[in-house]
């Protein structure tokens, strides 16, 4: 088999996602790790993906090089790319995709232990989950504070800034004032690892949904979950495999893994309605897309 391919074990080998539906009806304990690759559908662009990903889109901004614009040192000296970014990147309508409120049945049904988010729209919460049930890995946009003396400072405050084109100060201390999403270079929120050692020894089903698992240290919580508990990956494009950088950690299909994984390659919407119609959710599912 080749390094990134389950061993032939012939149980693991037929585990596709009709089985993932069927092992997952009697789990009660499921922990889900999204990407941007799960709001592409609402309008907002994510990462990576060649054209259309946001770091293909910022040659504008002329920066080093593209995550630069969320580097906290690149940002102290020339916050504007950012706050230009921000603006455009403000969602018009904030509209959860069905991806969102496929997470939000897994609630209502009582299965759902955590969301891990590396988002920051906050579709999440929009689409109604629970807040303690949504862990913000990248943080949000929801409140800022001023990188100098720590005053808090709400969305209402940042967007009427951002759309004049300018750039936020401290009323206090006139230091820049930062939304709190995480830039590079920064700790995760207090949460992330408050939630993370308890979630994913606790965890009986993974579903990784719409990232490239690019990003240490979210990309190595598919490592964390005991070697029984399945892993399924449901992206456009294979994630986290064994020929990336291995000192990324995210290893999915370890040879010496022999673990129940799962890559369905399908858009996020289609592949969570996959998986509610053969966990016998579909009515429900609809009924949900249609009451949102
Ligand atoms: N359906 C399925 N997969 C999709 C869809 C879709 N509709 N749209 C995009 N994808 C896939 C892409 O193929 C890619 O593998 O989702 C993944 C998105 O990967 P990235 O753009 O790298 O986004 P993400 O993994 O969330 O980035 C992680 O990088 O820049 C940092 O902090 C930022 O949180 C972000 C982190």
């Amino acid at each position: 088999t080749k390094p990134d391919q389950p061993a032939e074990d012939p149980v693991l080998k037929s585990f596709n996602l009709e089985a993932a539906a069927e092992y997952m009806s009697k789990c009660s304990n499921v922990v889900v790790m999204a990407g941007a690759g799960i709001s592409t559908s609402a309008g907002i662009p994510d990462f990576r993906s060649p054209g259309t990903g946001l770091y293909s889109q910022l040659e504008k901004y002329n920066l080093p090089f593209p995550e630069a614009v969320f580097h906290l040192d690149f940002f102290r000296t020339n916050p504007k790319p950012f706050f230009l970014l921000a603006k455009e990147l403000y969602p018009q309508k904030f509209t959860p995709t069905p991806t969102h409120y496929f997470i939000r049945l897994l609630e209502e049904k009582k299965k759902l232990l955590r969301v891990f988010t590396q988002n920051i729209d906050s579709l999440e919460r929009v689409a109604g989950i629970s807040t303690d049930k949504i862990v913000e890995a990248h943080g949000t946009f929801f409140t800022s504070h001023c990188l100098d003396c720590r005053e808090e400072y709400d969305l209402e405050f940042i967007k009427e800034i951002i759309f004049k084109d300018e750039i936020p100060h401290c009323k206090k201390c006139d230091g820049i004032v930062k939304p709190d999403i995480v830039f590079f270079g920064e700790k995760l929120p207090a949460r992330f690892n408050d939630c993370v050692h308890s979630d994913f020894s606790k965890a009986d089903f993974l579903i990784i949904i719409g990232t490239s698992l690019k990003v240490a240290p979210f990309n190595r919580l598919l490592t964390f979950v005991d070697k029984d508990c399945p892993r399924l990956l449901i992206n456009m494009e294979p994630a986290g495999n064994s020929n990336q950088d291995m000192g990324s950690g995210a290893l999915l299909y370890g040879k010496k893994a022999n673990r129940r994984d799962v890559f369905h390659q399908s858009t996020c919407d289609e592949g969570v309605s996959e998986l509610a119609k053969s966990l016998g959710w579909e009515d429900e599912f609809n009924k949900l897309l249609q009451s949102e």
